[in-house]
């Protein structure tokens, strides 16, 4: 580094408030500061700008009918087709030459594929009436089980437009958890592929989904996507309720599905998510108030317009795909694009060399690959021209101050606004970021609520707390996204998220996501991390009993904790504490197999990092695992007052296993 470039980089760090730069603000599509109070007076009306956004078949009644709390509705008796809203529309505004979806896969030496408005309609209608042909009706769950191919969100505009919901589960997630998803949800479809590329390898996806079928309790139909290319497949022949997706495509060549008349308030999608408990939870998401959301925050904090090329790097097996890569970008008509592979293949400067390439005018990402980012080193962004980027995005977890001022500087040249989007599976959409043409953004501060939208920081008995204290996060006023209920369980959907902060004899309903945050005297809020039973690695929401219900699930297991720690890239990871059956011994083959059970049930990516066995967990008197102890271990965090055990002497014999490894 020359002594300027140490100079600045000083100045960086010490900075705490950037303002947006004034070329940015100039065409934002939101500038004005008077939004927030504009919303606050006219709220809930307010979100009739959403709804705007989008072309109904009928108009609503009323913006919000709250009769029932919580099971709030929004844009009541309006009808719409959320696939009109992404595809047709577009052609019907010109725009069908236009590009909808750009694509890129892994495989370095294969064509990307680029999908105009006009292009996507056909394929989208091909395929609903090849679904509909399978005895797809409306309402029935289609599962898709897919990769970062075109055809995923093919798969699910064309479940959309014949008014079936879909639930995506993520390619990543094992044949367990994929039988548990469709069971759960009675889905007897699937719409799976062959096979994708990972770090320049096909990867057989369809036998993993044949397991997963062998486990779901009622008949299925499967569609089966070829991704892999001649020579890469793999053997499989596809039994009598299975078909090639090629084959249904082309007997449906050129056929036309009508669009189905919605209601606002009918389910658009599920999607499933960990919570406290080993079993997931269906989110129910529905297709007027959820369009609505992606489809506002995606122009008023993306900052997206139809010419643009918009770049999210997550996977659309999670919600920021969901309504980040396919609802809120495609309802705007601009080009979204889709990336197959990991970021370091073939090398640790493939998104910037597609950021080039495309010259991409957002970029959306999640803060364990700026860590990655920052850990390979400037040198990679800084062979390519990255001067088309305009914004910059993060989201999943919080974003620590050093790596977003190094993503503002490296990879923004100081010219992007940075929004840091608060938001869960749950709220469909963003709730707390920046709007990026008006507010100056507080590194490592998510941002204050977005317009309309009623955040306050809360402590345990519901009274706010003072600026700069820590408390819980809540959500005290309802807004079009949200989730409507979980899937055949009303009753979870109050427990979890509205009987702790809620009085309904007052009626008083207050949304609680179980996140802990601070709030500060300008309204800004840091988000501090979940305080439930669930761990964020990569960005990725895994509940601890789901991995513990895996482990204790292994042969020659006892008893199981599991909790996060804290690591560089991943945010945090997951450590398992580990008690073994009598006659069994604490070796690797045991380890490997623990690992092994965890990839089974639920997926790679909650692999313990640390597998530690140990004679006895640290317990309350009570009779309670003493997570937060087992937390600071994994930490290597003081302990504190560990008194209150039962057996505090096991203590240190776990904490000298964790440094030894
Ligand atoms: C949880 C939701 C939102 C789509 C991806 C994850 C954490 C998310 C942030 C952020 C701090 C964040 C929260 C939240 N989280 N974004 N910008 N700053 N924490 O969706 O799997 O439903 O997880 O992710 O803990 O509750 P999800």
């Amino acid at each position: 580094m020359t002594e300027d470039n140490v100079e600045l980089e000083a100045r960086l760090q010490e900075q705490e408030e950037f303002e947006p730069p004034e070329s940015f603000v100039e065409q934002a599509n939101v500038s004005d500061p008077e939004i927030y109070d504009e919303f606050d007076e006219n709220w809930p009306e307010c979100w009739e700008g959403a709804a705007d956004l989008l072309e109904w078949y009928e108009s609503y009644d009323q913006v919000l009918d709250d009769s029932d709390e919580p099971f709030y509705k929004w844009f009541t008796d309006g009808k719409l087709n959320a696939s009109y809203n992404c595809v047709d529309r577009h052609i019907d505004e010109g725009r069908g030459d236009e590009t909808a979806i750009e694509w890129v896969g892994e495989p370095t030496d294969e064509d990307n594929r680029t999908y105009t408005y006009a292009e996507l309609q056909k394929e989208v209608n091909e395929f609903a009436a090849a679904l509909r042909a399978q005895g797809v009706g409306e309402d029935d769950v289609v599962t898709i089980y897919m990769p970062m191919i075109p055809e995923s969100p093919i798969a699910m505009l064309a479940c959309a437009r014949i008014g079936a919901p879909h639930s995506v589960v993520f390619a990543g997630f094992s044949a367990d958890a994929l039988a548990t998803r469709m069971n759960a949800a009675d889905s007897e479809y699937l719409v799976t592929c062959d096979g994708y590329y990972r770090r320049g390898d096909p990867l057989d996806h369809l036998d993993k989904a044949n397991q997963g079928l062998s486990g779901v309790d009622h008949d299925t139909t499967t569609v089966v996507v070829e991704r892999l290319r001649d020579g890469d497949g793999f053997d499989h022949d596809l039994d009598d309720d299975q078909h090639s997706y090629a084959d249904l495509v082309s007997d449906h060549e050129g056929e036309e599905v009508e669009p189905v008349q919605r209601d606002a308030e009918d389910m658009l999608f599920l999607m499933y998510t960990s919570g406290t408990t080993g079993q997931p939870k269906g989110v129910k998401h529905t297709t007027g108030g959820y369009l609505a959301w992606a489809a506002w925050t995606s122009q008023a904090v993306l900052d997206i317009k139809p010419e643009d090329t918009y770049f999210c790097s997550a996977d659309i097996g999670w919600i920021t795909g969901h309504s980040y890569i396919v609802y809120g970008p495609l309802t705007l008509g601009t080009t979204s694009l889709m990336y197959e592979g990991t970021p370091d293949y073939p090398d640790r400067d493939r998104l910037w060399e597609i950021v080039e390439e495309y010259e991409c005018d957002q970029l959306y990402t999640a803060p364990t690959a700026i860590r990655a980012f920052m850990k390979w080193g400037s040198q990679y962004p800084e062979k390519h021209d990255l001067s088309s980027l305009r914004l910059l995005g993060t989201v999943g977890e919080p974003i620590n101050p050093r790596a977003w001022k190094w993503y503002y500087k490296h990879i923004g040249g100081e010219e992007c606004p940075v929004v840091d989007t608060w938001w869960q599976t749950e709220t469909g959409g963003m709730m707390v970021t920046t709007l990026p043409g008006v507010k100056k953004m507080k590194p490592g501060s998510a941002g204050p609520a977005l317009p309309g939208v009623d955040v306050r920081i809360v402590d345990a008995e519901g009274e706010e707390v003072d600026a700069g204290n820590a408390g819980y996060l809540t959500v005290q006023k309802p807004w079009p996204g949200m989730l409507r209920t979980l899937y055949n369980n009303d009753d979870r959907f109050i427990s979890e998220y509205w009987q702790a902060y809620s009085d309904p004899d007052s009626d008083n309903w207050v949304y609680f996501p179980e996140d802990g945050a601070k709030i500060d005297e300008d309204g800004y809020i840091t988000v501090l991390g979940r305080v439930d039973d669930v761990i964020n690695v990569s960005g990725h929401r895994l509940g601890t009993m789901e991995i513990e219900s895996a482990i204790v699930g292994v042969e020659g297991v006892a008893e199981a904790a599991v909790v996060g720690g804290s690591h560089d890239v991943k945010g945090e990871a997951v450590y398992a504490y580990v008690i073994t059956e009598d006659g069994y011994e604490e070796n690797d083959e045991l380890r490997s197999r623990i690992v092994e059970g965890v990839e089974d049930a639920i997926g790679p990516i909650a692999r313990p990092e640390q597998v530690v066995f140990t004679p006895e967990l640290p317990k309350t008197r009570s009779g309670k695992i003493m997570r937060r102890l087992l937390e600071n271990i994994a930490n290597g965090d003081e302990l504190g007052d560990t008194s209150t055990l039962r057996n505090p002497e096991i203590v240190g014999d776990i904490e000298a296993k964790v440094s030894d490894d």
